[in-house]
């Protein structure tokens, strides 16, 4: 399995921003809060944010808050003691612990009860704490990450979430745009996830036509990029051809706006005019050939300026 997690692909300058951001801080431990809707690379974001920083050779520990039940978070972040309650067989390190003199990623911050927002506060300041059931005071030397998808002003506001601990973790606020947002990146990390998972799954895929393309490109991907990885990975498993076209697509209809549905009104190949049947051939060819238009025009078996002229009429373009 080729590591697609360590890097972010991008040309969008907003997320370009973010990064350089993440550069200039490097060396220095200061409160991060990610926010972004789901699968826009909060996580992924987290991870390179560490592995650029001073504290690269130490951990990377991430706590999902939301996936903990309340009554357990406490002995997963400090530990606890052999003998604290009923089932504590033996003493466990938590996640402070864990994390020394590395970063703690404190992943879906916004669902944490206020009781435990109180301890984590109190943490960061002394950066002591107690084990459950624990006397001694432990230190933990750790740069804290946090991420969330919800608004936490407004819970802020509506006394969910404190707002000195919010002020502690967002010494720095970095929001990932949503994927409609940066349109140019649609392309380059479709791409991207085709050539992992082609690897993956043993394939020799070209690329993905123009039409298929054009459609993703105007898809609103309410998952970002999370959706795009699963509907590229689908497509590549689904796949026995060179390229991807638009009925290989398994996008999820329900999500679709009126303009995705009508460009997918033309996925049947019955219902496709003669001239569009054209287009789409003639760029199946060119991409097969990796854009070497002796060889499409010898395979079309028509003349090279005829070729040049149906690539002028459909406006056929390169993909990188
Ligand atoms: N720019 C990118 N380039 C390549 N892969 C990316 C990029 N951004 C995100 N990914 C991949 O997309 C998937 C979702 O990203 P991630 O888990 O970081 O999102 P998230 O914002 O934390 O989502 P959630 O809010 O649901 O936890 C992961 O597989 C991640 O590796
Ligand atoms: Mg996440």
């Amino acid at each position: 399995m080729m590591d697609e997690f360590k890097e972010i692909i991008t040309k969008d300058q907003q997320v370009l921003k973010i990064l350089g951001v993440a550069g200039k801080i490097a060396t220095s431990d200061i409160a991060v809060l990610i926010t972004g809707e789901s699968g826009t690379g909060k996580n992924i974001l987290a991870e390179v944010m560490h592995n650029v920083s001073h504290r690269n050779k130490g951990p990377f520990v991430s706590v999902n808050c939301s996936a903990i039940p309340d009554s357990l978070i406490e002995s997963e972040l400090f530990g606890y003691e052999k003998g604290a309650f009923t089932g504590a067989v033996a003493q466990r390190k938590g996640k402070f612990e864990l994390a020394h003199e590395g970063t703690l990623f404190l992943d879906e911050i916004g669902d944490m009860n206020v009781s435990v927002q109180s301890k984590i506060l109190q943490v960061i300041e002394t950066k002591t704490f107690h084990r459950v059931g624990g006397e001694q005071p432990i230190y933990a030397d750790v740069r804290i990450i946090s991420s969330t998808n919800k608004d936490l002003i407004q819970k802020v506001q509506n006394d969910e979430f404190r707002m000195d601990l919010y002020y502690r973790i967002r010494e720095i606020l970095l929001v990932m745009p949503p994927l409609r947002e940066r349109k140019g990146d649609i392309s380059l990390i479709a791409k991207h996830f085709l050539k992992i998972f082609s690897k993956d799954f043993g394939k020799k895929i070209k690329g993905i036509s123009n039409v298929a393309m054009n459609y993703l490109e105007k898809h609103d991907w309410p998952g970002n990029i999370r959706e795009m990885r699963n509907v590229i990975r689908t497509a590549v498993a689904l796949n026995d051809k060179d390229v991807i076209w638009l009925e290989d697509i398994p996008l999820r209809t329900e999500f679709s706006t009126p303009e995705t549905e009508s460009a997918r009104q033309t996925v049947k190949f019955e219902t496709l005019s003669l001239s569009e049947m054209e287009k789409r051939h003639i760029d199946q060819v060119l991409q097969f050939c990796g854009w070497n238009k002796s060889k499409a025009a010898n395979i079309l078996k028509i003349s090279r300026p005829r070729l040049h002229r149906k690539i002028k009429e459909y406006n056929l373009q390169e993909k990188k």
